[in-house]
């Protein structure tokens, strides 16, 4: 018996370790955990560039950092949630997450999800091509159509 409890504590240590790389990927409702506690990030408001808009619904936009000079810097996750008329939850965001600092499509990476209800959790939706064909309109204002 006593030499069995090493053993046990080392299965339970792995299922820990497991467990945290597994919460560190996505949320419980399916988002990435970049996407944590946005809604309590500063919002983006200002359009800056005008676009064709897919995303034509009530909208907030989040940022989790500060645009430095021209560019955004690299870690920045801007999320966008969407209410489709007559829902009262949230059914898609869509998410750039600034992963290097120069191309493609400015060191962004696209990813949108989708849920049917308000406890489903999110799947995803659609990314990259789908995104970068038109947010390349913004290009100049690095792949951004708002501003602060
Ligand atoms: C047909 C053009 C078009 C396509 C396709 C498109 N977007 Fe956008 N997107 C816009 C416009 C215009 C805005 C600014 C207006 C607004 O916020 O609704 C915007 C805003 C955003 C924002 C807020 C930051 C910003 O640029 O102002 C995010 C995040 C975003 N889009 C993500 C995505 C993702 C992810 C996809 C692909 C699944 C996507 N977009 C596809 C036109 C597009």
């Amino acid at each position: 018996m006593r030499a069995k409890l090493p053993v046990l504590v080392i299965a339970l240590g792995l299922a820990a370790a497991i467990a945290v790389v597994a919460a560190a990927q996505s949320t419980a409702n399916g988002l990435p955990s970049y996407t944590n506690g946005y809604q309590r990030w500063p919002k983006l408001k200002r359009i800056q560039v005008k676009g064709p808009n897919p995303h034509v619904k009530v909208k907030a936009v989040y940022v989790n950092k500060r645009k430095a000079g021209k560019a955004w810097p690299v870690g920045t996750v801007i999320v966008k949630d969407i209410v489709s008329p007559g829902d009262s939850f949230i059914s898609q965001v869509a998410v750039m997450r600034k992963v290097k600092r120069t191309s493609p499509s400015g060191g962004w990476v696209f990813v949108e999800f989708s849920r049917s209800n308000a406890t489903a959790s999110y799947g995803l939706l659609a990314q990259g091509a789908t995104c970068t064909g038109c947010h390349s309109l913004a290009k100049k204002n690095d792949w951004v159509f708002r501003a602060p």
